[in-house]
């Protein structure tokens, strides 16, 4: 058998993670996820235990992610933890943020909630700002040489915006570490509008966000069965979609039945894995889902089931 890749290093950084990491939004997020309901602290507690045990050491989060209760939960279980992590967490451009000064203040609140000294990964969580690009990318700078920060990336940025940023840092001797952004086999919009080939002539690492589709790839959301909450009523969930999904989930669970039972959540994180630059971030509320996520590490598909998740899910490259 083919295995992936045991260690990728972050953009031209020296800090190298496994190929898979995990996203916190869910750990404290009661409006989306429903943290509170099903699925607790304890809970989440777990999904991070499995995680570091199964060798997955970079966990994401955000200021915003339940107003920054996944902040302090995340910050907890890695004071608590013996397994070295990186950390990484994103400022978000509020609109009555009006200068790139606001980073500084924002910055000392994550680090405050995380209860750590340094974050390895600081990103800028959006574009859509007044705060000129520029601006913040010397932040991030100033962020790193005061030692706050380890690395910078960005998220949601185009192609565009990533040269800009790519190139005030180079100004200040700071990589460009990575851009995040909405990549799985049901969104591959980054194959088409440059941003996968401008992370890799830049050597920036992509952090695939949603790459279960917000599970939809896991195989266990279909017309009869959507979850509960506020996703239930987004388009991903529509009947319409959920139909048209059918046979890509289909295709996954034949594919994985030939890699000794791999459900189809882990061929599709594995297919993200098997793209050169591109680190899954699959969120998990529980040990189950954290360790399921695990299994989509150490093995590789090969390259003619590559090709034919693609050729299935060409409909959602735009
Ligand atoms: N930068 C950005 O703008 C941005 C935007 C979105 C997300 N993100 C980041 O990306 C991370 C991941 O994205 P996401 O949470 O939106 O979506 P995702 O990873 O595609 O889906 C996560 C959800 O799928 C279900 N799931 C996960 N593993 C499973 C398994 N093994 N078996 C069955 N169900 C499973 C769980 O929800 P249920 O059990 O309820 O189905 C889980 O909360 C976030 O946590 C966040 O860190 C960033």
């Amino acid at each position: 058998m083919t295995l992936t890749r045991e260690t990728i290093m972050l953009g031209s950084t020296n800090l190298h993670t496994a190929p898979l990491g995990v996203g916190a939004w869910s750990w404290g997020d009661s409006g989306f996820w429903g943290y509170g309901k099903g699925y607790g602290q304890h809970d989440v507690a777990e999904a991070f235990v499995a995680s570091t045990n199964s060798g997955i050491t970079f966990f994401d989060t955000a200021e915003v992610y339940g107003n920054g209760t996944s902040e302090r939960i995340l910050g907890e279980l890695v004071r608590k933890s013996r397994s070295p992590v990186l950390i990484a967490s994103k400022f978000a451009p509020l609109p009555w943020r009006l200068s790139p000064r606001s980073l500084r203040g924002a910055l000392d609140a994550s680090l405050k909630r995380l209860g750590v000294s340094q974050i390895a990964l600081y990103q800028i969580h959006w574009p859509y700002t007044l705060l000129p690009l520029e601006g913040l990318m010397e932040a991030l700078a100033d962020a790193v040489a005061e030692g706050k920060v380890q690395a910078v990336g960005v998220s949601n940025y185009s192609a565009e915006q990533m040269q800009r940023a790519h190139a005030v840092l180079a100004r200040r001797g700071v990589p460009l570490a990575s851009n995040q952004v909405h990549y799985s086999l049901l969104k591959r919009t980054p194959e088409v509008n440059g941003v996968l080939d401008t992370c890799r002539q830049l050597n920036v690492t992509l952090i695939a966000y949603s790459p279960l589709a917000q599970g939809l790839l896991t195989g266990k959301y279909n017309a009869g069965q959507k979850p509960e909450g506020v996703r239930r009523f987004t388009q991903p969930f529509a009947e319409s979609n959920l139909r048209a999904i059918e046979p890509v989930i289909t295709l996954l669970r034949e594919i994985g039945e030939g890699h000794g039972g791999k459900s189809p959540g882990q061929v599709a994180l594995n297919w993200l894995i098997c793209q050169e630059g591109v680190l899954p971030i699959p969120g998990a509320k529980n040990a189950r889902q954290a360790s399921s996520n695990a299994g989509a590490l150490g093995w590789a598909l090969t390259a003619a089931e590559q090709q034919a998740l693609g050729e299935a899910t060409s409909a959602w490259c735009k």
